[in-house]
């Protein structure tokens, strides 16, 4: 290390006062990586931060990090639509009734999540306990690895000022693309679902990669505590998934791992439909928070509600996990892992899925070809 770099660093750590740094990078909305910091950093050999707003990096390459606890690439960002990608899904690692932050068991569990390697992780909400403590953020950002980035929704117990002031998401609406997939972020905490409407379709509309994917907090179908329909925004989002197309809705708020069948229409028109033909509802809340392994609890939901969703569930569990997704050459294949951390059970594979897009047409990689054993 350089004798300035050294002299920046140890500034940084004289003048940090606290166990953890929190710095951590974000995949912005166009194709920059943000990098946020509060403490000084070296990156790509030049003495920036502590920074008040976030660094745009030019995400068309990679860079070099270096902080007081020590240094990190920042890849070139992936933005080739026939490009596999693989990432990982998680949701609700909150604290539970009696703890603060994030659940004592978020780290070992986000440290397996870790080990898969992903692109990025994708969060869908409920992130802390208490979102207007500060110190709860800073412990959950304690947590955090700089990469790989998180793709987070604001869940209910999120709210507060400092998950926006944070630059945990771009507003209530928002879309990120990685390689073949376009996510789309939605807030459910708003006042009413007129306010994000608009600026929803627009990011459906404008979507232009072989797969899109939206995730919120609360689910549109469940059979957890919370169930189906909470805020009764389904008539107004679901007609919308559809029209434009989305492949996988992903939701968390509930305690649970929930997949439903592709599913078309609402009330008694709904109906399974083949993969691929209509949006796959996943529920992904068990990264930390206690978690419920009985379905059909929830208060709210109507018995014919119950009913249906009965009939449409295929998958159900009150494990704690994480879900990889996978995708590849016109499919998208989802992995639900239960972890070691928070399971009496042993760590292994607990679902599987696949949707196929047979009008996505993506020639095989050399990579793929090789491992297929039948290089070009
Ligand atoms: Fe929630």
């Amino acid at each position: 290390m350089k004798p300035l770099r050294t002299l920046v660093l140890a500034l940084a750590v004289s003048v940090g006062g606290r166990s953890e740094a929190h710095v951590r990078v974000q995949a912005d909305t166009t194709d920059a990586w943000l990098l946020f910091s509060d403490e000084v950093l070296i990156v790509d050999g030049r003495s920036e931060g502590p920074l008040l707003r976030p660094l745009k990096l030019d995400g068309g390459k990679s860079h070099t990090v270096e902080h007081r606890s020590g240094q990190f690439e920042i890849p070139k960002r992936n933005m080739d639509p026939c490009s596999p990608i693989r990432f990982v899904v998680l949701g609700d690692g909150r604290a539970g009734r009696d703890g603060i932050g994030p659940s004592a068991y978020f780290e070992g569990l986000l440290t397996e999540v870790l080990a898969r390697q992903p692109a990025f992780i994708v969060h869908t909400g409920d992130l802390v306990k208490d979102g207007q403590s500060r110190a709860e953020w800073s412990h959950y950002l304690d947590t955090l690895p700089p990469v790989p980035p998180i793709i987070s929704v604001r869940g209910n117990h999120d709210r507060g000022r400092p998950f926006l002031e944070l630059g945990l998401a771009e507003g209530a609406v928002f879309s990120v693309v990685m390689g073949p997939v376009t996510i789309v972020g939605v807030d459910t905490e708003v006042s009413t679902v007129d306010t994000i409407l608009l600026r929803l379709e627009a990011k459906l509309a404008s979507a232009k990669t072989p797969f899109l994917i939206v995730v919120h907090h609360r689910p549109i179908w469940s059979r957890g505590t919370h169930g189906s329909d909470e805020r009764g925004w389904n008539k107004r989002l679901v007609p919308l998934y559809e029209r434009y197309g989305v492949d996988v809705v992903l939701a968390g708020h509930d305690h649970n791992y929930e997949r439903f069948c592709p599913l078309l229409g609402l009330g008694d028109e709904r109906r399974c439909v083949e993969s691929g033909q209509g949006p796959l509802y996943l529920v992904t809340g068990g990264a930390g928070s206690d978690t419920n392994p009985v379905p059909g609890l929830s208060r709210r939901s109507t018995s014919a509600q119950k009913t249906l969703d009965d009939r449409d569930s295929r998958m159900f569990s009150g494990t704690h996990h994480f879900v990889e997704l996978e995708i590849y050459r016109g499919a998208l294949h989802g992995t639900a892992f239960r972890t070691r951390t928070g399971n009496l059970r042993p760590a292994g594979v607990f679902d599987r899925f696949v949707i196929t897009k047979p009008d996505v047409h993506c020639a095989e990689t050399q990579e793929e070809a090789a491992a297929s054993g039948n290089p070009k």
